[in-house]
């Protein structure tokens, strides 16, 4: 499990924290989203959980482990795979292949092992074929992609992925999504950073991050059923739910809410 108990984290020189008294848990196997607009401390919140950054009260622990013990640190790092929200930030290799290597590598893997953990996780990203390009030859998309390659490559138990459909066609976001969910059918703990609560309706919990505290926390259907709350933290409805109030405030009758995308299509066929 990833424990944040009470987590406040200031930058240098800012007037304010970024995140303040964030209580949060996430479990092997399950996808805990976090929610939030602009500036809201959403990417600071990653870079706290494999102790990119580290609290300045409170504690981050990692199954059992204090983020803010440096001799732990690469145990820390070897559970917990981060995908930052701009990709260039994280190319290390001169070639695609090199780049998804670098982690496996620096955990002493065996060589024969690195090729197999590199082509399982460029194929899984769509990627292959791309080996030996350089990766800033690559579409901001692609980049994003490789990345989560780098990160699946590590075979993490944990991944903080921080926007990552941010970048991506509809065909991208709908291939991270399927991913996301067999990550986490094989028991890895996803936190899934995102503005589009349409990304993350199956995530077993949702957190919502308002000027770097927690607004809200609970199911996806609690908070669509919440009223007000997306709205005050600067996020937007998910379009299916935009139609469904549409319709009810027309008078058309609805079976109660919030409806899936099925729910929907039986509702108006009937
Ligand atoms: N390196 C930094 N130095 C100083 N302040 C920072 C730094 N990085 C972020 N901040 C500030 O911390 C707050 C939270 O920023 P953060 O990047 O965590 O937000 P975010 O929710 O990820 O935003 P976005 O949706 O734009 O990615 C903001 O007020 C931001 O200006
Ligand atoms: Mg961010």
């Amino acid at each position: 499990m990833i424990h944040f108990d009470e987590v406040s984290f200031t930058y240098a020189g800012a007037s304010r924290a970024a995140v303040s008294d964030i209580d949060m848990r996430l479990e092997p196997g399950e996808t805990l989203a976090v929610l939030g607009a602009n500036g809201s401390g959403k990417s600071t919140l990653a870079c706290l959980v494999n102790g990119l950054l580290l609290p300045a009260t409170g504690k981050v622990i990692v199954e059992g482990m204090d983020t803010a013990d440096e001799s732990l640190m690469w145990e820390v790092r070897s559970r917990v795979g981060l995908v930052l929200q701009d990709p260039d930030d994280q190319i290390v290799g001169t070639v695609v292949e090199e780049d998804v290597a670098f982690g496996p590598e620096n955990l002493g893997i065996e060589r024969s092992e690195i090729r197999e953990r590199v082509d399982g996780a460029l194929s899984i990203v769509g990627l292959t074929g791309l080996e030996r390009r350089e990766p800033h030859l690559l579409s901001g998309g692609q980049k994003q992609r490789l990345a989560i390659a780098g990160a699946l490559a590590m075979r993490p138990a944990y991944l903080v992925l921080d926007e990552p459909t941010a970048m991506l066609d509809p065909e991208g976001r709908g291939s991270v999504l399927a991913l996301v969910e067999l990550l986490k059918s094989q028991g890895v703990g996803i936190l899934f950073i995102t503005h589009h609560l349409a990304d993350v309706v199956t995530a077993e919990r949702v957190v919502v991050l308002d000027a770097g505290r927690i607004a809200f926390a609970g199911t996806p259907a609690e908070l669509l059923a919440t009223e007000g709350v997306l709205e005050s933290c600067g996020l937007e409805s998910p379009p299916l739910q935009v139609m469904e109030a549409a319709l009810r405030e027309t008078g058309f009758r609805l079976p109660a809410g919030p409806l899936s995308a099925e729910g929907m299509a039986e509702a108006l066929c009937s």
